[in-house]
């Protein structure tokens, strides 16, 4: 498996942050990460444990651990994986579920066992949402935590659909998986992939909590093209504040990478 080499790589408060020329070269960087992961954790407890993302930005990524499975160097036969988050409500056959999103990118052609892959469940009855989100906080303790995390980061800077908030820094590292509104920025992004009708963008979803995110033995953030400049810039090395979830990452820098292209990169200095 070929690993490209960073460009340049910076040390700040958020973080380890390779450059890379292109977001391929950084996806290509990514799953060499997966796959090192996948093999440490599998030697050291028999399994490994992946929180996944979807989004635009690691569409690349998940290519390159299909294309690595195709050519025989990649088992995710002992691998399980959790979600980030789904819309809610949405069925798991709506093209734009997250659960319909993580088949056609990478469940369906790779060696992953379905009772393996966890998504926050879009079709939990409503009296019953809190009590689901709870178990999956659980069920991820009980397979012993996440071994890597990967995020793309929203425009503004939220992590997973923990969104921007006015609440303190303590009580947003404590935020368990639970059921949260969709912040107007992130409604705005979503409504091409609604048929450009912001009325069928979902207005709730269920996302891994803050806590259960931070707690991963390593966290990988991907972040590619000029639009998330900012937020990467201010995530890194800005205030540590829920008003910008990313910067939350400073708090356990000593797990995070960032793996970004050079557009992201471009208000780093
Ligand atoms: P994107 O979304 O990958 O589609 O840019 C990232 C995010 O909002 O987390």
């Amino acid at each position: 498996m070929s690993e490209p080499a960073p460009l340049r790589v910076l040390d700040r408060p958020g973080g380890r942050i390779e450059v890379y020329p292109d977001a391929d070269a950084a996806s290509r960087a990514g799953a060499a990460r997966f796959a090192r992961v996948i093999a440490q954790a599998t030697a050291a407890r028999g399994r490994a444990v992946l929180g996944l993302a979807t989004g635009g930005t690691p569409i690349r990524l998940y290519q390159q651990l299909v294309a690595h499975h195709k050519d025989g160097e990649l088992s995710f036969a002992n691998v399980i994986t959790y979600n980030l988050d789904e819309y809610y409500p949405i069925s798991p056959l709506d093209p734009n579920s997250y659960r319909y999103y993580m088949q056609r990118n990478l469940f369906d052609h790779v060696d992953l066992a379905a009772n393996r892959t966890h998504l926050p469940d879009g079709t939990v009855p409503e009296a019953f949402v809190d009590e689901h989100t709870a178990a999956y906080d659980r069920w991820i303790e009980a397979d012993g935590g996440l071994d890597l995390q990967l995020l793309g980061l929203g425009r503004n800077g939220h992590i997973g659909f923990n969104e921007p908030s006015a609440c303190s820094v303590d009580e947003a590292l404590a935020l368990p998986t639970r059921r949260v509104e969709l912040h107007p920025v992130t409604v705005a992004d979503a409504v091409k992939d609604f048929g450009g009708d912001v009325n069928r963008v979902p207005k709730a979803a269920l996302t891994m909590g803050v806590k259960p995110i931070l707690a991963a033995r390593e966290v990988i953030m991907l972040a590619f093209g000029a639009h998330k400049a900012p937020a990467v810039s201010a995530a890194v090395s800005g205030p540590v504040t829920a008003g910008l979830p990313a910067s939350l990452l400073q708090t356990v820098a000593a797990r995070v990478v960032w793996l970004v292209d050079t557009q992201a990169a471009s208000e780093l200095g």
